[in-house]
């Protein structure tokens, strides 16, 4: 890894002979897990944004760019994207991995339950958008890619605060391509229409049968291909659903 100078200019330029970073959120989680793996068989470089300063030093010990910020905390991420910026040069695009669910009854859901699924699925995105965005118009561009949920489509029973946010995600990703994309910043929300295969999910359902999962290495190869298409044909917006079962 490049280490930072203090000298260094605070816009790198591109290395033509390199694949351009990705940035990813929540890069310690079972899906940002598959992603990586994905990114580093693709060669690229991953600029990786965790929550805890000891996953941040697990995954630098292993060579991969890291840091520990909480994405609720603007001027932290500010401050991580420009330090991601200054030693791996300008990225591709960010996946935007960061999330949560709680279930609740929509009756007991008071505005507290609601506003937290809100922050951690909304504000943990925008946040980064709003950091990285100069960033990409002054490189010419890149992909935001966000991670939805099939209750953002359908809804779901107990699921209200978790819906409406992940519904008000994808709206935001919307918003912001349809106004960027003309500055070749573009987003792309993908909607994962299922349950994900992680070791969470196969603890807390143990009677479940994990075949009508989705599979986090396919999930990653999607969400990845979303940053790796062009401007001249690219997906808004992917659903990804396993067979029912
Ligand atoms: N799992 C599913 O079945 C499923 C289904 C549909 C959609 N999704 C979505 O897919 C994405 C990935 O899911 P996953 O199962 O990989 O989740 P995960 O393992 O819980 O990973 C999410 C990561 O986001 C981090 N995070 C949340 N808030 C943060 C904050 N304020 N600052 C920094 N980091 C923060 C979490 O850190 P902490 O652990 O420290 O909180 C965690 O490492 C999420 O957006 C999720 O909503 C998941």
């Amino acid at each position: 890894m490049t280490q930072p100078s203090p000298d260094a200019p605070s816009l790198a330029p591109a290395d033509p002979d390199r694949p351009a970073p990705v940035l990813v959120t929540g890069a310690a989680g079972a899906l940002g897990t598959a992603v990586r793996a994905r990114l580093a068989a693709a060669g690229r470089p991953t600029a990786a944004l965790v929550r805890s300063p000891e996953e941040a030093d697990a995954l630098r010990s292993a060579g991969t760019w890291a840091r520990a910020v909480d994405l609720l905390d603007e001027a932290s991420v500010a401050d991580a994207i420009d330090d991601a910026h200054r030693d791996l040069g300008p990225p591709a695009g960010a996946l935007l991995l960061a999330g949560g669910f709680a279930m609740a009854p929509a009756a007991d859901a008071d505005l507290r339950a609601l506003r937290a699924q809100w922050d951690v699925n909304v504000a943990t995105a925008a946040s980064v958008v709003r950091a990285l965005v100069p960033v990409l118009r002054v490189h010419a561009g890149g992909t935001l890619v966000g991670v939805a949920a099939g209750q953002a489509r359908r809804g779901g029973a107990k699921a209200a605060p978790y819906a409406s946010a992940k519904a008000a995600l994808a709206a935001y990703l919307r918003a912001v391509d349809e106004e960027l994309a003309p500055e070749g910043v573009r987003a792309t929300v993908v909607f994962p229409m299922g349950t994900l295969d992680t070791a969470a999910n196969r603890r807390a359902m143990p009677d479940a049968d994990p075949a009508g999962w989705i599979d986090l290495a396919v999930l990653a190869d999607v969400l990845v291909q979303a940053i790796e298409l062009g401007p001249r044909g690219r997906w808004r917006e992917v659903e990804v659903h396993p067979d029912a079962r």
